[in-house]
């Protein structure tokens, strides 16, 4: 018989859409008279991305890059490689790298350093979720949707061997 795992919830959908229409309300408000370029981290920054922009009254414009750790499934090892680059340049911009998780902060780190290097005007992060237990590593965290303790989160773009990324709530596997 297939195992079906079932899903405790953390974060429901009322939660996440009040405190996405906070971030936003921020962003709004700290850069006011400028334009902003998203950078989501696919995939697990997709859907929180695309809230958060939908409430953005900035011009607004959005790239993606795709990066894999090398390590373990649950360690990560610090060596980030990029599968996919952002198509545009980000030289004079005003750039807000958009994660779905902060965990150990390897992955984060690299990013910054590596946006920083093509001379962007600002490069501010906005994370979804944060696991402060588990960082290895100091980042900068300039917009963050919620702390939660040191589980594995899926749902709301966050994945499981690609799966629960659809879940409009984030939650945590029960068999895990
Ligand atoms: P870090 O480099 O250790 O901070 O790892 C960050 C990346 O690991 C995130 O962008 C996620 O892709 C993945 N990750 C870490 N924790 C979780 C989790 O609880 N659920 C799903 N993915 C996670
Ligand atoms: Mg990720």
């Amino acid at each position: 018989m297939e195992k079906v795992d079932k899903v405790e919830v953390l974060i429901s959908e009322e939660q996440l859409e009040k405190r996405v229409r906070e971030i936003a309300e921020a962003i709004n408000e700290d850069f006011q008279g400028k334009e902003i370029l998203l950078v989501g981290i696919l995939k697990g920054a997709v859907i929180f991305m695309a809230d958060i922009a939908r409430r953005l009254s900035l011009p607004v414009t959005m790239d993606f890059m795709a990066v894999s750790s090398y390590g373990s499934a649950t360690k990560s090892s610090g060596a980030v490689q990029i599968i996919k680059d952002i198509e545009m340049s980000i030289e004079g911009k005003n750039v807000i790298v958009v994660e779905d998780i902060v965990d150990s902060g390897l992955t984060l780190k690299y990013l910054l350093e590596n946006l920083w290097a093509r001379g962007p005007e600002d490069v501010k992060t906005c994370v979804l979720l944060d696991k402060p237990e588990a960082r290895q590593v100091e980042v900068p965290i300039d917009y963050k949707g919620f702390e939660i303790p040191n589980q594995f989160a899926v749902g709301y773009g966050l994945d499981y061997d690609q799966k629960y990324r659809n879940l409009p709530y984030v939650g945590v596997l029960d068999s895990l």
